[in-house]
């Protein structure tokens, strides 16, 4: 069977729930800057679309990760690919997400980068699939709960494949 994507939330669907998460953080960053952390390379696109939309002044910065594991689960050990530029000392920092599944990677980043001393930390994802979770972690902001597909688009790939995708879809026709 060939490789066939069916869309799970199309382009407006995606835009209006970022719309509606970036009012959300607007508000709650009232008076504040937010420093929006990217993970690449799944985050990239939501993040650019999020910040887009987000009144309160904003700063970027991108890291990159890698858990050791077996290939098809990640098993939580984090090794930094890429680190960020800037510290987070006093910052009001964001993790922005593109889906957490058993939360084991998110769940060691975010006991990496509390030691760098941030204001406060927050996490947005726009995809969270919570029967897969392993590992607890408090997410803030959440675009969609989604069942245990597999999902392309909108950042996230299949071997690297199907980022480019403007909608979310779930990827049917592979082993
Ligand atoms: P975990 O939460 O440590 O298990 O790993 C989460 C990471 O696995 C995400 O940041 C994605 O890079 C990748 N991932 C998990 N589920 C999917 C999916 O459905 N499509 C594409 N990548 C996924
Ligand atoms: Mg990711």
């Amino acid at each position: 069977m060939a490789e066939t994507i069916r869309v799970l939330y199309s382009e407006e669907e995606v835009d209006k729930r970022v719309r509606e998460l970036a009012t959300r953080i607007s508000e709650d960053y009232a008076g504040k800057q937010v420093h929006m952390i990217c993970v690449l390379k799944g985050g990239v696109f939501f993040m650019c679309e999020l910040a887009k939309r987000i009144t309160v002044p904003v700063s970027m910065d991108f890291m990159s990760v890698s858990s050791y594991g077996d290939g098809t689960s990640s098993s939580g050990v984090v090794k930094i690919a890429k680190d960020l530029d800037e510290s987070l000392e006093g910052k009001d920092v964001l993790i922005v997400e593109d889906i957490i599944d058993s939360g084991r990677t998110l769940s060691h980043l975010i006991e990496i980068l509390e030691r760098r001393h941030p204001n406060s930390m927050r996490l947005c994802t726009l995809l969270d699939k919570p029967e897969r979770r392993v590992k607890k972690v408090d997410v803030n902001y959440t675009g969609f709960e989604i069942p245990d597909e597999f999902i392309v688009g909108y950042g996230l790939d299949y071997a690297q494949k199907y980022r480019n995708l403007p909608y979310i879809g779930i990827i049917e026709g592979v082993e």
